[in-house]
């Protein structure tokens, strides 16, 4: 399947490696203005820009857990750009916390910076971004889920509740925005080799990980860019409030 994006202005948080950059290379090969977000990986999201080639392509710093700095970010997102198309809710972050382990210290840190990124940055981005939408008549959105909202996540309950919480959300928004020619869609990818996964897989259960998958293996981001790609083509408006899998078989739900 080939894709074509051009001159769609695309805005992607957490391009800075992994899937959003894997996101990025695709949304750029196929035409687009690509901005990608980083929190800490200045150098790596330049590193990313290179990679994406010519075109009109930008980075920008943004903490999604400050509610000020998205504000700010969308100021100056609309100066540069004027439009977002297409936004994806990629950035996110996994963090052990076991709940018969952690302190209560460490539990409670866990829990508001999982949920502060996860769910209520990724909420953040959409209130701001569908206000444009509205405004050009159009939009798409895509949200970065997991399997873990469906399978759970004993070591990472917050993850697993973040990422629930932001299926329902982007349901919730797919209905309310729906009379505004904006679809909202989720990808739910099971483990996927990624830096965020690489403990986990590299450790003493990568192997029984990547056995869950009848196929012998984790995702690749360059898989789960496809899946985002999927839905924010044209044609897949009427798909909206949609979650789709993408984990190898490892975990079917009904
Ligand atoms: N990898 C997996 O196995 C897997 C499985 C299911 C779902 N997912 C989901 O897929 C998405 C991408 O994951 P990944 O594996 O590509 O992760 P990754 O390699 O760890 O990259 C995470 C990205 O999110 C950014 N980020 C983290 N916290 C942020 C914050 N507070 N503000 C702004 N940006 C922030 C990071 O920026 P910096 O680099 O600048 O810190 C980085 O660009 C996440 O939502 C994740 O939950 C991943």
């Amino acid at each position: 399947m080939t894709f074509d994006f051009n001159n769609k202005n695309v805005l992607i948080t957490g391009g800075s490696r992994g899937i959003g950059k894997a996101t990025a290379q695709l949304f750029a090969d196929a035409g687009a203005n690509v901005s990608i977000t980083f929190r800490y990986g200045e150098t790596e999201a330049s590193q990313v820009l290179k990679l994406l080639g010519n075109g009109s392509h930008m980075s920008y710093h943004l903490d999604l857990t400050n509610p000020e700095a998205v504000e700010d970010f969308f100021v100056r997102y609309q100066k540069d750009w004027g439009s977002v198309d297409i936004l994806i809710n990629n950035a996110g972050i996994f963090k052990e916390h076991k709940i018969l382990e952690s302190s209560y210290t460490h539990w409670l840190d866990s829990w508001k910076e999982t949920l502060d990124t996860n769910l209520t940055g990724a909420a953040n981005m959409c209130f701001f971004a569908s206000k444009i939408m509205v405004s050009q008549g159009s939009g798409k959105i895509v949200n970065v889920s997991s399997r873990g909202a469906f399978r759970g996540e004993p070591d990472c309950p917050a993850y697993g509740a973040s990422k629930a919480g932001l299926n329902a959300m982007s349901q919730s928004l797919a209905i309310a925005l729906a009379p505004h020619n904006i679809s909202v869609h989720l990808v739910a990818p099971g483990f996927v080799e990624t830096e965020m996964a690489s403990t986990v897989l590299n450790g003493s259960r990568g192997d029984e990980i990547r056995a869950q998958s009848p196929f012998g293996r984790v995702a690749r981001p360059e898989e789960v860019a496809r899946l985002v790609a999927v839905y924010a083509s044209e044609g897949m408006q009427f798909t909206s409030g949609g979650i789709a899998d993408i984990n190898g078989a490892s975990y079917l739900r009904s």
